[in-house]
């Protein structure tokens, strides 16, 4: 780890002026996972304060049982990578909460841009990949009514300066470093990171105060963006392990964020299966 690079608050605030997310700053050397004291907080409050407001940001050096999607744990090496979770409370319904994701995802491809020069891309719904490796991932929680999120948490890790992975991930995993060769600044990347999740989040909140009601319109400029930042939006042979598994090529995203695929029994909508790339060589049988 680089010397200087611990993610305190001190330093990080004052390169994060100007957010949302600056004046509520919260660094553990270990925890459990930055996720749950997220959760907590939207819960009981943070530090013993009630109603934990928008803009928390919690932030750890080590967790010890990261979360991952679907129940998986999230690998989370002390010093060498971010593990950052916010606080928000969208005015959305849980039915568009997808979108919480999906921008985080173009956030993390800004910010390894901005920092790095290299180039990710998004795996819908929330893998961030160089290459086809993972260096990046996002898991959205929540705790909602049938229409309304009374608070959700998006929580980020980044691979940053991982130099190898246990054997379960060494084919499927990479890291900043493994992959340019040089070591990053967490610092910098956390910061960067802040910055491009407000630009992101503020977008989504002036599409929510948007007169449109129609979804199709409403969320068409964040679709859109969201589309043209990831090779698996359009016309990408893939697998879906969903309902059994079937096949076939990505048709954009439907008013949900939820992934379209043309399949030869028609056009299938992803709820929430994995999504991988398929071998042109193999069967795209459509099942
Ligand atoms: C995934 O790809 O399965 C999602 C991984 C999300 C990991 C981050 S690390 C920070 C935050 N705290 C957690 O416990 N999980 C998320």
């Amino acid at each position: 780890m680089l010397a200087s690079d611990l993610i305190s608050p001190e330093k990080l605030a004052p390169l994060i002026r100007n957010t949302i997310f600056s004046g509520n700053l919260h660094h553990y050397p270990q925890t459990e996972s930055t996720n749950l004291l997220a959760m907590q907080a939207g819960a009981h409050g943070a530090n013993g304060r009630e109603n934990a407001p928008e803009g928390a940001v919690f932030l750890a050096e080590e967790q010890t049982a990261g979360r991952g999607r679907k129940g998986h744990s999230w690998h989370s090496e002390r010093g060498n990578g971010i593990y950052c979770s916010f606080l928000l409370h969208p005015p959305l319904s849980p039915g568009d909460s997808l979108w919480l994701s999906l921008i985080a995802g173009v956030a993390v491809q800004d910010t390894v841009k901005e920092i790095s020069g290299l180039q990710a891309d998004i795996r819908w719904p929330n893998d961030c990949l160089i290459g086809e490796k993972k260096f990046a991932g996002i898991l959205t929680e929540m705790s909602s009514e049938a229409s309304r999120v009374n608070y959700a948490v998006v929580g980020i890790g980044i691979n940053v300066n991982h130099e190898r992975f246990p054997s379960e991930f060494a084919q499927t995993a990479t890291s900043l470093r493994l992959e340019s060769g040089t070591e990053w600044s967490r610092l910098e990347l956390v910061a960067a990171l802040i910055r491009a999740f407000d630009r992101e989040y503020r977008a989504l909140l002036r599409t929510m105060n948007s007169p449109i009601r129609t979804p199709a319109l409403l969320f068409e400029p964040i679709m859109r963006r969201v589309e043209s930042r990831s090779s698996y939006a359009h016309g990408k042979l893939v697998e879906v392990h969903e309902d059994g598994g079937y096949s076939g090529i990505t048709d954009g995203l439907d008013p949900r964020g939820f992934l379209r695929v043309r399949t030869d029994r028609g056009l299938r909508v992803v709820i929430s299966g994995s999504v991988r790339p398929l071998n042109e060589k193999s069967d795209a049988s459509g099942t």
